[in-house]
């Protein structure tokens, strides 16, 4: 992972931002998103996050601290116990009340039900839940972590249509209006093209671009990731893909 470092401080710095990580089965994507989180220790290389001007080397920084700097979401999650949605979202603020909620605490866990239309679901247990409605709270627990770095490794898994974009929407509108940079695994590089505002291509291990939609996701660059060819059109500024026949 020789460019991790370049990848996060010399691009998420700037701005708060949704960035898409694409890229084909194999390359590296959740690999990344495990060092990143420090939930593999990294053979070389630093892993560092900006917060307030200050740089954050993971190597050393406090469990606690970690926890309220990046947030993530795996690509394969497992959610065990008898636990109520409100409940789980409670548990996304760990970091904060340390098991002892506050007022605050139960105002974000709110404000984030309404965010994610959960409000049918609060009470009810997980594991009456079908898979895209788990997805979806999974996903609400992660953004109740509220820190500045969410990393969500195809996180549209299982999500019908509505809720796909409909996800795509408020991680956008969070990250625009509250400074959070998101970083998103996507295979669906239409979803990639119409909502990131940089795109990131990972290739065998190695990051192989970096760049606004329409920069990164041509013809060109589809064939060398996936081997396939695709025509791409524009549509209000932004690439979308469809198979060439
Ligand atoms: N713990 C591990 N030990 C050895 N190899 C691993 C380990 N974890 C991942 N790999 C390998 O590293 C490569 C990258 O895996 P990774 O899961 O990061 O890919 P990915 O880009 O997320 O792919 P996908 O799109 O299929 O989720 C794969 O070849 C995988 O088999
Ligand atoms: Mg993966």
């Amino acid at each position: 992972m020789a460019n991790s470092k370049f990848f996060i401080t010399s691009r998420c710095r700037t701005s708060a931002q949704v960035i898409a990580l694409i890229g084909p089965n194999g390359a590296g994507k959740s690999t990344l998103f495990s060092v990143m989180a420090r939930l593999q220790p990294l053979q070389s290389g630093q892993v560092s996050f900006a917060v307030d001007n200050e740089e954050r080397d993971i190597a050393s920084c406090h469990a606690r601290t970690l926890s309220k700097t990046v947030a993530m979401l795996g690509q394969d999650n497992h959610v065990q116990g008898r636990l109520r949605v409100h409940e789980l979202l409670m548990f996304g603020r760990y970091p904060y009340h340390q098991g002892q909620p506050t007022a605050d605490d139960q105002q974000k866990v709110q404000e984030i039900i309404e965010r994610f239309e959960l409000a049918p679901l609060a009470e009810r247990f997980l594991s009456t839940l079908s898979g895209g409605q788990r997805q979806r709270v999974l996903i609400a627990m992660i953004v109740c972590q509220d820190t500045p770095y969410l990393l969500l490794d195809e996180p549209l898994n299982n999500l019908d249509m509505y809720h796909a974009g409909r996800l795509m929407r408020e991680l956008r509108e969070l990250s625009h209006s509250q400074q959070k940079t998101v970083v998103i695994v996507l295979h669906d590089i239409n979803q990639a093209a119409q909502f990131a505002d940089t795109v990131v291509t990972m290739k065998e291990g190695q990051v192989m671009a970096v760049g606004q939609p329409a920069e990164v996701i041509t013809q060109t660059t589809m064939k060398d990731l996936y081997n396939v060819d695709v025509t791409v059109l524009n549509h209000q500024s932004r690439p979308v893909i469809v198979d060439s026949l």
